[in-house]
């Protein structure tokens, strides 16, 4: 087993890029799609199903997880693989963003953010060195810069100076990550929808060197064509032999264009919420389990999908549980889901290694059905 953090590029196929993330705790095949376990779980899912879905690589939060159970007692109980039962390697998010969008009565200075917590109302602070503090004593294999993002749309002022403000956080984050082999500390790059803010994001960044690096401030209310207009240039940014990360994307047909455009890790909640609200993802679209017409369906959800829910149960099944808010329900399709994205990025990283993502790319339209199918 290699000690080190290392990523490869095997191939390329226009922008896309089939690669492989190299950790001590094992390798993470890129593109690759982490599953988000908030609070130290992938709500609904044993670790062990987790993996058996196709993930290398799960997501934790540094907000949640400082607030409850706290990272001095994860740290106390070993750390979070093993405190959660996940051995391979997981990427932490270094809590700035989910205060903005979390915490109550927040305050943002240069120093970091104070806020109250949504449990409990208690207070806690939040800087570049805390966010480094605490992603150690989790035992993060993939640390985030401490940041902050504005939604959009913001004026170019605003967006400006969140995003200096995040370099600076960058800088203060690599000086307390210090050096940490076989640890990884990403960069994430800001500036809205704007150009000239990307470059100089990208640029502060590069100058500061990092293992990776993140296209923040995405998929916050811009929309899809924004988004690929940022991703069209924000990549070519960033450094080519590190791994480039998109940030909390997105839907199916985000992701495809993400992985077109560049991006060699993407995480979203999507799978997994979507699982617990019943909406279910297949080739040709999206599946409503609550509809009624689905009540004495005995088909599967997807007659090519393999997985559990798949295999061993009926629409009219899935319908009943899910109307009956049967704790099976989030189960079945929340592992359909990932099985969904997962299956998805082996096809992308098989085409890309093909040489043939374009093909691909017009397959996975021209199957998708509009609306409920
Ligand atoms: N998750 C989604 N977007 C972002 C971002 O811009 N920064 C961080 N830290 N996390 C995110
Ligand atoms: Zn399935």
């Amino acid at each position: 087993m290699s000690q080190k953090f290392s990523y490869a590029v095997h191939a390329t196929d226009g922008s896309a890029r089939l690669g492989t993330i190299s950790t001590p705790r094992g390798d993470i095949r890129t593109p690759a799609f982490m599953p988000v376990g908030t609070a130290a779980t992938v709500k609904a899912m044993r670790p062990e199903s987790v993996r058996e879905t196709g993930a290398d690589i799960l997501l934790g939060n540094t907000y949640h997880l400082m607030l409850r159970p706290t990272a001095e007692r994860i740290d106390r109980l070993g750390g979070l693989h093993r405190f959660m039962n996940w051995d391979r390697p997981i990427l932490t998010d270094s809590g700035g963003f989910q205060v903005m969008s979390l915490a109550d009565l927040r305050k943002l200075t240069e120093e970091g953010v104070t806020f109250r917590s949504h449990v409990d109302g208690s207070r806690h602070h939040l800087t570049p060195e805390r966010s480094m503090e605490i992603q150690k004593l989790l035992g993060s294999d993939i640390v985030m810069c401490f940041d902050e993002c504005p939604a959009l749309p913001a004026d170019e002022m605003r967006v400006a100076e969140s995003m200096r403000l995040s370099m600076r956080w960058a800088q203060r984050s690599r000086d307390a990550f210090g050096d940490r082999p076989g640890h990884a500390l990403f960069g994430i790059q800001q500036g809205g929808v704007t150009q000239h803010l990307r470059a100089e994001s990208a640029e502060k960044l590069r100058e500061i060197g990092f293992d990776g690096y993140a296209v923040g401030g995405l998929a916050v209310g811009e929309g899809q064509e924004a988004m690929f207009g940022v991703l069209d240039y924000a990549c070519d940014m960033l450094p080519e032999d590190r791994p480039r990360y998109l940030m909390g994307v997105g839907k199916p047909d985000d992701i495809v264009g993400a992985v077109k455009r560049g991006i060699d890790m993407m995480d979203c909640v999507l799978p997994s919420r979507s699982g617990r609200t019943g909406q279910a993802f297949t080739r040709r679209g999206v599946v409503n389990i609550k509809n009624a017409r689905h009540q004495d369906d005995p088909r599967p959800l997807d007659e090519d999908c393999t997985c559990p829910a798949c295999r061993s149960y009926s629409r009219a099944y899935l319908h009943h549980v899910f109307r009956s808010q049967e704790i099976i329900s989030s189960m079945l399709l929340t592992w359909h889901n990932l099985h969904y994205y997962q299956e998805l990025m082996g096809d992308m990283r098989a085409a890309i290694g093909q040489g043939r993502f374009a093909a691909f790319e017009a397959q996975f339209h021209a199957d998708r059905a509009d609306g409920d199918i």
